[in-house]
């Protein structure tokens, strides 16, 4: 698929599931992608960053996570859904926390170089057209000794865990978001983009490919997976 094509069906799929994408990430992990937020959050704040920008933040779950743990930091959240964008900023108000949303192509952003201490990416990483690009554009943005948080989901685990997992995924995933989301398409298209992630030690090269230093651990029995890169 071209990546003009790519970026305007993943811009259009999740401007549609907007409305139900919160409840749906609770009720298909379970709550766990909340713990795995949490850990995201706090290798994020290791360095104690001044301004920070969650990158495909949709609904603004991890910014505002962000603000809550670090008040005195600026954190920005950006996406390119608007319908996303709308339900993070009223969740910002629900919750009294001041965080800017604005929209922003990952692979184009709106900002001078060395714009930001760290910047956390979760579960938006695989949707984009372009890995090295978007990859640049963050180191791009960072400040020298920043850092990038990357949570995503790896290609499911082999052996029996990976088989169970896959049934999951592949099968019962799809139906029950497809049929709450009203939205097949969105959820057949989240297990083949995990599909075709790049497995942790590839996704570690590609980041050292634009400068980062890497380091990596796996959640849940290496169902998702958090990529720290140091920009050195
Ligand atoms: C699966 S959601 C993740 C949202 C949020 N980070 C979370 O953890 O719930 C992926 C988000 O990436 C955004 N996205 C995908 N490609 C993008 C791009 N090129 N630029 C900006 N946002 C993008 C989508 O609009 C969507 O809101």
């Amino acid at each position: 698929m071209a990546s003009e094509d790519k970026a305007q069906r993943v811009r259009r799929m999740f401007s549609e599931i907007a409305p139900r994408y919160d409840l749906l990430n609770r009720l298909l992990s379970l709550g766990v992608d909340l713990s795995w937020r949490k850990r995201a959050v706090a290798l994020a704040l290791e360095r104690q960053p001044r301004r920070i920008l969650d990158l495909a933040t949709g609904t603004g779950d991890l910014a505002l996570l962000l603000k809550e743990r670090a008040p005195e930091a600026q954190v920005v959240g950006a996406d390119f859904a608007p319908p996303m964008l709308a339900l993070a900023r009223r969740k910002a108000e629900a919750q009294g926390l001041k965080v800017e949303f604005l929209e922003a192509d990952a692979l184009a952003l709106p900002f001078p170089e060395a714009s930001f201490d760290a910047v956390t990416l979760a579960f938006g990483f695989r949707n984009f057209a372009d890995y090295e690009k978007a990859l640049s554009e963050i180191h791009r943005v960072l400040t020298p000794g920043g850092r990038l948080v990357l949570l995503e989901f790896p290609p499911p685990p082999k052996g029996a865990f990976g088989l169970v997992y896959r049934l999951y995924f592949g099968k019962l995933l799809p139906f029950i978001g497809g049929v709450v989301s009203g939205n097949f398409g969105a959820y057949r298209y989240l297990p083949e983009s995990v599909e075709a992630f790049p497995p942790p030690e590839a996704l570690k090269a590609l980041m050292e490919g634009v400068g980062f230093k890497v380091r990596y651990e796996l959640l849940t029995f290496g169902v998702a997976a958090i990529h720290v890169g140091d920009k050195v």
